[in-house]
């Protein structure tokens, strides 16, 4: 058990004796009676319990029910209950939702209204993908999203400013504490080093499901959100290099001028939400076959950079994934960056799922080929969903390079994809439909190679 400080609604809040695996959204709900904020699915789905997350570094939408306490250390919350001026007038947001009829049961309602304000905060003008993690099951979104424009040129809150400025000291640990946050990596390779048992909390946006649905006792952990040094993206002439602890929000920003269809990816990403607090080094870490931007990333010929207390390695992105559940990774390492070489932009990237928002792939096809003249110079191709890690496709790549491209040379590459690829059938697709959307996959970035346009960036079942 230690302690925790954070702004709750403008006043400042010591917890003592959290438990690390307590969720904000439990704590609001049960000890502070703050029961606007609902709970709906309890895994960061439905956004009922959307909340606004301040620090120095900006506001954010963020879900509380995969939020563990110790993640708020030194942060701004706000609630529903604490958008309101202090006159207790409706905020032009919530102004705006009761005017525009946003809202039947209500369920749904501060979830979206703190979804609006961090929106509202932050310029953000595109309604669809700020709601995309906000589910209403009764009004209909159309006057949620009169309601959203009408509040777009709203004035700040006028708490944002203090949000994001008042820190508060930081909270010793007590003697026997219940987990560690370390601040730069030399301190999380340390402590991981002398205590390799401990678990990693990134974004806990898939941590946090092992105890609100696995009920998991997740046993000694470290949260290392907060290493402040691996938040980085650094451009040298040759590569970006991202920290681990790089959200998706931020890698969706700094990576769309350049992989336009890595953004278009990356933007049907789960939620923002989620984005705001899942990071890359939790989405390769997790060894997951069907994470969204390890495919990708293979495409585009990344580096993993791992470190094991002051030694480091390096190794391609494609050999950390050993096999189903198992990475190249030893007690006590942990991944500090990923190192992505520049290129033209010739990635082309599809996520087949059942939902275009909010969903998890299918199959996640990512497609780097280099023509030249007509003819296949290079190409490197990984798959997600296809196979028990994130693998390269690397007989469909010899059946494409060096040749033309031509209908000739796709149907050999399409059936090289079956010596390539044995997928297995689960809840979210079948084997033969996962190939059959492999090979769709190959034929639309064919057809864009001679120029044509496809539906690449919206493939849904
Ligand atoms: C509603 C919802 C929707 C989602 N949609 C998608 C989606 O569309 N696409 C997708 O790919 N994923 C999706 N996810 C899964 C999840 O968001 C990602 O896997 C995410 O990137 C995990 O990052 P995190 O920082 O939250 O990791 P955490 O949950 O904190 O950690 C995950 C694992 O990685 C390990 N880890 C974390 N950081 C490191 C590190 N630096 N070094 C070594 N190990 C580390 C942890 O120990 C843990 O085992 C979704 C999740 C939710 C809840
Ligand atoms: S309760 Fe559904 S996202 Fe948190
Ligand atoms: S108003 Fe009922 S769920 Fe949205």
């Amino acid at each position: 058990m230690s302690d925790v400080a954070f702004l709750l609604n403008g006043t400042p809040v010591r917890v003592e004796g959290v438990s690390p695996a307590r969720t904000l959204l439990d704590w609001l709900r049960e000890e502070r009676g703050l029961t606007g904020t609902k709970e709906g699915c309890n895994e960061g789905d439905c956004g009922a319990c959307t909340v606004v997350v301040s620090d120095e570094a900006g506001s954010r939408a963020l879900n509380a029910c995969i939020l563990f306490l110790p993640q708020l250390q030194g942060k701004s919350i706000r609630t529903v209950e604490g958008f309101a001026d202090e006159a207790g007038r409706l905020s032009p947001v919530q102004q705006a939702m009761a005017e525009c009829h946003g809202s039947q049961c209500g369920f749904c309602t501060p979830g979206i209204v703190a979804s609006l304000t961090a929106a509202v905060i932050s310029g953000a003008r595109d309604h669809d993908r700020t709601l995309a993690g906000n589910l209403c099951r009764c009004t209909g979104y159309a006057p949620i999203i009169r309601a959203a424009k009408a509040a777009e040129t709203a004035p700040l809150p006028v708490w944002v400013t203090s949000d994001r400025s008042r820190a508060l000291p930081p909270v010793m640990n007590r003697s026997r504490a219940a987990w560690f946050a370390p601040q730069s990596s030399d301190e999380l390779a340390a402590l991981y080093l002398a205590n390799p048992q401990t678990r990693l909390i990134a974004g806990a946006t898939d941590v946090g499901l092992w105890v609100t649905k696995g009920l998991k006792d997740l046993g000694p952990v470290a949260f290392i959100a907060g290493v402040k040094d691996l938040q980085r993206i650094e451009e040298t002439a040759e590569h970006f290099r991202i920290g681990a602890m790089v959200t998706l929000s931020d890698l969706l920003a700094a990576l769309s001028p350049h992989f336009a269809s890595l953004g278009a990816m990356l933007a049907r990403y789960a939620s923002v939400q989620v984005r705001n607090a899942a990071t890359i080094g939790g989405n390769i870490g997790n060894g997951s076959p069907i994470g969204d931007s390890p495919p990708a990333l293979i495409a585009l010929d990344a580096k993993l950079h791992l470190r094991r207390g002051d030694s480091r390695r390096s190794l391609p992105l494609e050999a950390y994934f050993l096999d189903y559940g198992r990475q190249d990774r030893q007690p006590g390492e942990f991944i500090e960056w990923i190192e992505i070489p520049k290129q033209a932009d010739t990635l082309r990237v599809a996520k087949l799922s059942k939902r275009f928002d909010q969903d998890i792939s299918a199959v996640l096809g990512a497609f780097n080929l280099v023509t030249e003249a007509g003819v296949i110079a290079s190409a490197r191709i990984a798959f997600g969903g296809m196979a028990g890690t994130p693998k390269r496709a690397g007989a469909t790549e010899a059946a494409l390079i060096g040749r033309a491209l031509s209908d000739e040379t796709l149907r050999a590459a399409q059936a090289a994809l079956e010596t390539d690829f044995t997928p297995l059938s689960d809840m979210r697709a079948s084997a033969a439909y996962r190939m059959e959307g492999a090979k769709g996959m190959l034929a639309r970035v064919f057809a864009e190679a001679r120029g044509l346009k496809t539906d690449l960036h919206e493939v849904q079942a």
